[in-house]
């Protein structure tokens, strides 16, 4: 089967960098392009960090600077969760220096000019790829679909109502969301299954020696526990793992609306998932993650790394 192309916009962050590895080594993916957006933390260290990444898997993957802050509303980072480097304080060597020109247009060139449809995967706040399908909306036709990890059905976790991505630029969102191509969003309530328990943390740090994998492993070690949960939810690499390998997921299609108002509710992500009202676009929601087999896969292809 050919590898399927796709351009991975992110903000590493923990998840984002063991995404990003997950991706480069599976080869059921063509990985043309990176773009990085400010989110977990400020884009000059969300850049360094995909460019180490990156770096480090030995892969050449063209890395593009994008936008610094949302469409609307402030920047605000999280670094409780990936601290102040982004990468839970695991410092990488540096990678090298990033391509010419702006996520933004090289989004726009690239999706034009693709032979068959691209994929685009959306690991951050949705801001670069908003901009390039709001200056050129055109764009939406060659795109096979969109999968992004957002939102929450069910209780956010950035404040009550919102997931980070989504409350990070929720009209960002909303432009992806009724853009006519395709959208697959993974939610905070598909990734809490998806947890990196100290059992798993074992299990994966087992799989090998290789520098990436010992990257990967630092960093999970290294990230704060979940205030509930029995584990962190590794959140990103699940939004990877739909199109790596989709039986592991079961999914619905439900309607979609995201709350843009000033308030508590800024950033919330309605999912109808009876399907009884169509408050908005229909989107595919991953609702169902076989975990076992989503950690054996990222163990089985960590390993394929340096
Ligand atoms: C999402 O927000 C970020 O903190 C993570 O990298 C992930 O993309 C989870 O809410
Ligand atoms: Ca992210």
């Amino acid at each position: 089967m050919n590898p399927r192309p796709v351009i991975i916009d992110c903000d590493p962050g923990t998840d984002d960098a063991i995404a990003l590895m997950l991706a480069l080594a599976s080869p059921e993916l063509d990985v043309q392009a990176i773009t990085v957006v400010g989110g977990n933390v400020g884009l000059e260290k969300t850049l360094a960090n995909a460019l180490a990444v990156v770096a480090l898997t030995g892969k050449k993957v063209p890395v593009y600077a994008g936008a610094a802050r949302g469409l609307l509303g402030p920047f605000t980072s999280e670094v409780r969760v990936h601290g102040e480097n982004g990468l839970a304080g695991i410092v990488l060597p540096p990678g090298a220096a990033p391509a010419p020109g702006l996520a933004l247009d090289a989004l726009r060139a690239r999706v034009r000019a693709a032979a068959a449809p691209l994929t685009l995967l959306g690991i951050g706040p949705a801001t670069n790829l908003a901009l390039a399908l709001m200056a050129e909306p055109d764009l939406a036709g060659n795109i096979a679909e969109i999968v992004l990890m957002s939102g929450a059905w069910g209780e956010g976790n950035v404040t009550p109502a919102a997931e980070f991505n989504a409350w990070s630029d929720p009209e960002a969102l909303a432009v992806l969301l009724a853009c006519g191509a395709p959208v697959a969003m993974a939610t905070l309530d598909l990734t809490a299954q998806a947890l990196v328990t100290p059992a798993r943390l074992a299990a994966l740090g087992a799989c090998g020696q290789g520098r990436c994998l010992s990257a990967a492993r630092d960093i999970l070690a290294a990230s704060p526990a979940h205030p509930f949960l029995p584990g962190a939810p590794l959140h990103d690499p699940c939004a990877i793992a739909y199109l790596i390998r989709p039986t592991l997921f079961t999914t619905r299609l439900c309607p979609i609306a995201i709350d843009l108002a000033p308030g508590p509710a800024r950033g919330r992500t309605h999912i109808d998932r009876r399907g009884r009202h169509a408050i908005g676009p229909p989107t595919l929601i991953l609702e169902t993650l076989d975990a076992a087999g989503f950690f054996a896969l990222l163990g089985e292809r960590l390993t394929r790394l340096p």
